[in-house]
């Protein structure tokens, strides 16, 4: 099992390993939005506030989409991550996590 903690209000979920976060997201209704879904739009941009190890690596929208700064803040396409294993904690402009 792996865990995903959405910020600022801690809301936390259990996933199976592997879980895309999209489809987590889509039954929590949390409000991370979704454009594309492809990693081209750029909609689900978020930042990993800690469990970047425990996320599946980076694909290559992500590394033609993302600018260098944007990486080294931690931020990744949320519709292009699955979470592997163990705790990541998640936050994103305008959160408003129900
Ligand atoms: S939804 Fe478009 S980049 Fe993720």
């Amino acid at each position: 099992m792996a865990r995903i903690i959405f910020q600022p209000n801690n809301l936390t979920h259990d996933v199976e390993d592997g879980a895309r976060l999209i489809e987590v997201c889509d039954e929590l209704d949390v409000s991370l939005s979704f454009g594309c879904t492809e990693g081209t739009c750029g909609v689900c941009e978020l930042t990993v506030v800690r469990g970047m190890e425990n996320l599946s690596r980076l694909t290559e929208e992500e590394k033609d989409y993302l600018l260098e700064e944007d990486l080294e803040n931690g931020m990744r396409l949320g519709c292009q991550i699955k979470v592997r294993k163990g705790e990541v904690v998640l936050t994103w402009k305008g959160n408003r996590a129900k």
